[in-house]
């Protein structure tokens, strides 16, 4: 299943979707180090960035293995976003996907979160996934508001599992079944 596709932003603009090749390795390393740089809601900091031969491995990997979609989102040449879902590699848990999702901070609140979404549980559907997991930070509402719109329910917290610059958080454990 083809998901390259066009979208309409909420502000007009039109943005295109689709599945990474390992040529956009340079412009993925950038783009987390930009929105691990913008936002705290991301536990992993930009020095935690993966270098460019790693992205590199891990694009390969996603686009070689049957359970995993890397989803990746333009605004013209400019990557505004990504959506992750690993497939989980042991076959009594392949039909489980973790997801994780950024776009960078211009782009917040246009849309272009739910139309990642949209297009990965479509995907999922099709690939066998039953069951899509995620964990959010407690202060994260957008994120949360997001995750509900599509289903997801709070399964559990991990209490204290974080530390930000006003202190500990607790990670929110969120899954939806297909
Ligand atoms: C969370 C994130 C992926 C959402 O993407 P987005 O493009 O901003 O999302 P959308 O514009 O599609 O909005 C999705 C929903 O968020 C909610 N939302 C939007 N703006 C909001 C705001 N200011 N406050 C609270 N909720 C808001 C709404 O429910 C919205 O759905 P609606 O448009 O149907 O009302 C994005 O903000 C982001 O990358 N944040 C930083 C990284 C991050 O938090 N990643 C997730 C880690 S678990």
């Amino acid at each position: 299943m083809s998901v390259d596709k066009f979208f309409t932003l909420k502000d007009g603009r039109a943005i295109f979707i689709r599945e990474v090749f390992v040529e956009d390795a340079e412009r993925l390393h950038e783009f987390y180090l930009k929105v691990t740089s913008e936002t705290e809601f991301l536990v992993t900091l930009p020095e935690e960035v993966l270098d460019v031969a790693s992205e590199r491995n891990l694009i390969r990997i996603y686009r070689s293995s049957h359970n995993r979609l890397y989803l990746v989102a333009f605004y013209s040449s400019q990557i505004i976003g990504a959506l992750k879902l690993a497939g989980n590699r042991r076959k009594r848990m392949s039909h489980v996907a973790e997801l994780s999702i950024a776009v960078k901070k211009d782009f917040w609140g246009l849309g272009v979160g739910s139309i990642l979404m949209k297009e990965a549980i479509n995907w999922a559907k099709s690939h066998e996934i039953k069951r899509i997991e995620l964990t959010v930070l407690d202060n994260n509402k957008r994120a949360i508001n997001l995750y509900n719109k599509f289903g997801f329910v709070e399964e559990c917290r991990m209490k204290m599992a974080t530390i930000l610059s006003d202190g500990h958080h607790d990670l929110i454990l969120m899954a939806k079944f297909l």
